[in-house]
């Protein structure tokens, strides 16, 4: 009975881990950009990118940066398209918040202001989607 307790208590545990994970992945995916794309942004974003990030994402942002050999997964390519305009910025706002090993959470390093410039500027790698893209909606001027 007691292994039985134990193990249910473990399974709760690892749901609720798992549960919890995904609902902040929901709530972020519906976050809001509050910092528009201005030029000033981009320019902060682009600083903050070449001091934290383009050693494993590369210069121009296609996953290809000097360290990007030396890790266990590829650093993801923001040149793609496709790719890009199937994420919400408040995705890769949680991504670059949170990291995933090897690439490191910047929670602690970059404040928020900071890291809505890096969604920002990490979406001029890849090429405009041509339609309104719902994701990009809010807190832009255009
Ligand atoms: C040590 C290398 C490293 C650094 C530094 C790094 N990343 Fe990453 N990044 C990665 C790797 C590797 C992945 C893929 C992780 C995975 O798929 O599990 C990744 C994934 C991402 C993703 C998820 C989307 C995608 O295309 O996979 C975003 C967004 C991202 N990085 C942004 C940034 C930003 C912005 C910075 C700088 C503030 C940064 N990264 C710094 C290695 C790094």
């Amino acid at each position: 009975m007691a292994a039985l307790v134990a193990g249910l208590i473990v399974v709760f545990v690892v749901m609720g881990y798992a549960v919890d994970r995904w609902s902040v992945v929901a709530r972020a995916r519906k976050l809001k950009n509050p910092v528009a794309a201005t030029p000033e942004a981009l320019s902060e974003g682009k600083q903050l990118y070449q001091q934290h990030c383009q050693r494993c994402h590369g210069a121009n942002g296609d996953g290809h940066g000097e360290k990007a050999p030396e890790l266990s997964v590829a650093p993801g390519d923001f040149t793609n398209t496709p790719k890009m305009s199937r994420v919400s910025d408040g995705e890769l706002y949680w991504q670059i918040t949170y990291g995933r090993l090897p690439m490191p959470a910047f929670r602690d390093k970059i404040d928020e202001q900071g890291r809505w410039e890096l969604v920002d500027y990490i979406r001029t790698f890849a090429a405009a989607p041509s339609h309104a893209d719902a994701t990009r909606e809010g807190g832009r001027s255009e």
